[in-house]
């Protein structure tokens, strides 16, 4: 048996997408599909073992080691900023992070833009780098409400198809930076197990 390397791989859909690629490289571990309240899964024959955790966690489990490496949202990686090794672009889970509201509702100068969003740290360092004032709200789901309700004049969210959007007659007008999900690896991991994620970043890259 050879040493366990620990991946996190976050709930939903792109934790499935992500597990796939893994699978077709040879770190297969097929319980981890099955529709059951587990959350760790080992394969001891190929030395990996997989966890669930909530997509804004990953980072967090790998920086404190728990996970040796993880798959993660660019935009949990802007948000939250754990000291952690981005090693490459898994081309998965494309979307962009947005201004958006009702068309013009951008363009208030006379008070605080009132900004609600589940990601303040990547809306302050929008406006910061404007000068401009704004007043957070922090919000943990469906921020598109916020402006509906006029509780905000504008959200910092992800935009994906646009449905959501467009459904709620709310549009993008400012683009912040484009979103796709990264694998991360522990600072120590990535030096003691070195040779195994090396492995799989090839794998991957070449997706043989
Ligand atoms: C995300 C995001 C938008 C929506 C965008 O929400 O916050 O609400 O997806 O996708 P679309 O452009 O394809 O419509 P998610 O479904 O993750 O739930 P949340 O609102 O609770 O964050």
């Amino acid at each position: 048996m050879s040493e366990l390397l620990n991946i996190a791989l976050p709930k939903g859909r792109l934790g499935e997408k992500s597990y796939a690629q893994f699978d077709k490289i040879g770190y297969s571990c097929p319980e981890v599909l099955e529709n059951n309240r587990k959350l760790i899964f080992e394969n001891d024959d190929l030395g990996v073992r997989y966890f669930w955790v909530k997509p804004s966690d990953v980072g967090k489990y790998v920086e404190r080691g728990a996970a040796d490496i993880g798959v993660v949202g660019k935009d949990i990686l802007l948000e939250y900023r754990p000291d952690v090794y981005e090693l490459f672009d898994l081309g998965m889970g494309k979307c962009r992070m947005v201004v958006a509201g009702f068309a013009g509702s951008n363009k208030i100068t006379k008070r605080a833009l009132r900004v609600a969003t589940s990601f303040p740290n990547i809306a302050r360092d929008y406006y910061s780098k404007q000068s401009r004032e704004i007043d957070i709200i922090k919000l943990s789901g469906s921020v598109e409400i916020a402006p509906l309700l006029k509780m905000a004049d504008v959200i910092v969210d992800i935009v994906e198809t646009g449905t959501t959007l467009k459904e709620n007659n709310l549009e993008a007008l400012e683009d912040i930076v484009e979103i796709s999900a990264r694998l991360i690896a522990n600072k120590v991991s990535f030096k003691f197990k070195n040779k195994k994620i090396d492995e799989i970043i090839s794998k991957l890259k070449s997706g043989v």
